[in-house]
């Protein structure tokens, strides 16, 4: 069963990079069709090898995210940009599909006097990568007052020679900055996104990837997507739910909450009992998740994460579903989802203890908010999930190290050239 194809896998990176703020996206998408324009025309390039290039270059700037103020993107990319570039490298590096082609995000703001002095595979579409980039940034600056002229004097320096030719030849023979322009790009570059081919191991992978994405804007939901998804596969494998349930239950729960990344940093952080105005904004994250995964993720997915805040009595939202009207799979996560918020440390509360996260979701159950009988479950085997959860946060935790040190060793690295 292919649960989403590969094309929407990259959608739904997108859309959900989008959420958190669409400018290096945008600028993402237009760096990708020039790239792409690019290297057609130097040729040699399979079309699912170009499908991968635009998934990488739509997602260069990705370390922004993490690194920078998105609102300043003129300081980030024309005055200090190696935060962004060292961040991206290593968020790819170490949790994508893509780590062979890591390197060109580390060196897209590298002059070509430096990068052709470099020992490695990837320069020439660094090269191109790191021209495009600078094209849409002086383009959409400039509007009509730009011109290719403007790069002349830094080609063999600043800029590769064979990049510098290969935009022009993709002007003169594909009107690449017109159709940036009035926008005709978009469905040239959907047409070779159609091309992308990953196996069922890469889009966990990538669902992985956007899994830690949740975490650019708040870094406990890593951490919570992972306890989630451990409660949610023991009690699945309790209940004796198939194989192929097991899967549905597995993306569900990855992609539960990643409507969240919309919800402004201050909400998140507010450390005190939310406004009405703001619950609602925080409310929204159901719907936002369910817009984006719709006709991307098969149904059976989309309907758990829809339900992750329903409860069993019709109190929950955003349908005040009943008991009656959930199935198995739903139950589990709005279960595993409730018990993670309550371990989990929140700014305007600490987190509950073991045992008064036990009573509190004893007494909502007897109350009719969760399915008793998984409740049962859930209390019988706990020890064995906090074990679990233990293993697999320390396995996060440990990746999140590794990351932080080679960031900070990386950039002590480079500010010393
Ligand atoms: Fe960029
Ligand atoms: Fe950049
Ligand atoms: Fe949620």
């Amino acid at each position: 069963m292919e649960y989403i194809h590969s094309k929407d896998i990259f959608l739904l990176m997108r859309d959900t990079l989008k959420l958190i703020d669409r400018r290096p996206m945008d600028h993402g998408s237009r760096v990708a069709y020039y790239m792409y324009k690019m290297l057609e025309c130097k040729g040699g390039y399979e079309k699912f090898e170009l499908a991968d290039l635009v998934f990488l270059a739509s997602l260069h700037d990705i370390g922004a995210y993490k690194t920078e103020n998105l609102k300043d993107m003129i300081r980030y990319e024309l005055k200090t940009p190696m935060p962004h570039a060292t961040y991206g490298y290593l968020v790819l590096k170490h949790l994508s599909p893509l780590k062979e082609l890591a390197m060109v995000i580390l060196y897209h703001h590298t002059d070509y006097s430096q990068l052709k002095a470099l020992d490695f595979e990837y320069k020439d579409i660094t090269a191109c990568l790191s021209l495009a980039e600078k094209v849409d940034i002086f383009s959409v600056a400039l509007g009509d007052k730009f011109s290719m002229d403007m790069f002349q004097k830094q080609v063999g320096t600043v800029i590769g020679r064979e990049a510098f030719q290969l935009f022009n030849e993709a002007i003169d023979k594909y009107d690449i900055l017109q159709k940036v322009r009035n926008g005709d790009y978009k469905k040239e570059l959907d047409d070779i996104i159609g091309y992308m081919i990953y196996t069922n191991e890469d889009k966990k992978k990538y669902l992985e990837l956007l899994m830690y994405c949740q975490g650019f804007t708040n870094e406990s939901a890593v951490v919570n997507t992972v306890t989630s998804m451990c409660i949610a596969e023991t009690l699945g494998q309790r209940v004796g739910l198939t194989n192929l349930e097991k899967e549905e239950l597995y993306y569900g729960t990855i992609l539960h909450d990643i409507g969240m990344v919309a919800v402004p940093k201050n909400i998140i952080n507010a450390p005190r009992a939310l406004t009405p105005e703001e619950y609602k904004k925080v409310k929204m994250h159901v719907h936002l998740a369910e817009r984006i995964l719709n006709k991307r993720m098969a149904k059976e997915v989309v309907d758990i994460v829809a339900a992750h805040h329903e409860r069993g009595d019709g109190s929950g939202y955003p349908r005040r579903l009943r008991e009656a009207q959930m199935n198995r799979k739903q139950e589990i996560v709005q279960l595993a989802d409730a018990v993670t918020a309550l371990l989990d440390k929140r700014s305007y509360r600490s987190a509950f203890k073991a045992q008064e996260m036990l009573d509190i979701i004893g007494k909502e159950a007897e109350a009719g908010k969760y399915n008793k009988t998984l409740v049962k479950i859930f209390f019988d085997c706990y020890d064995e999930i906090i074990q679990h959860v233990n293993a697999s946060v320390e396995e996060i935790l440990i990746t999140y190290r590794k990351l932080n040190q080679q960031y900070n060793q990386v950039s002590e690295k480079l500010k010393a050239r």
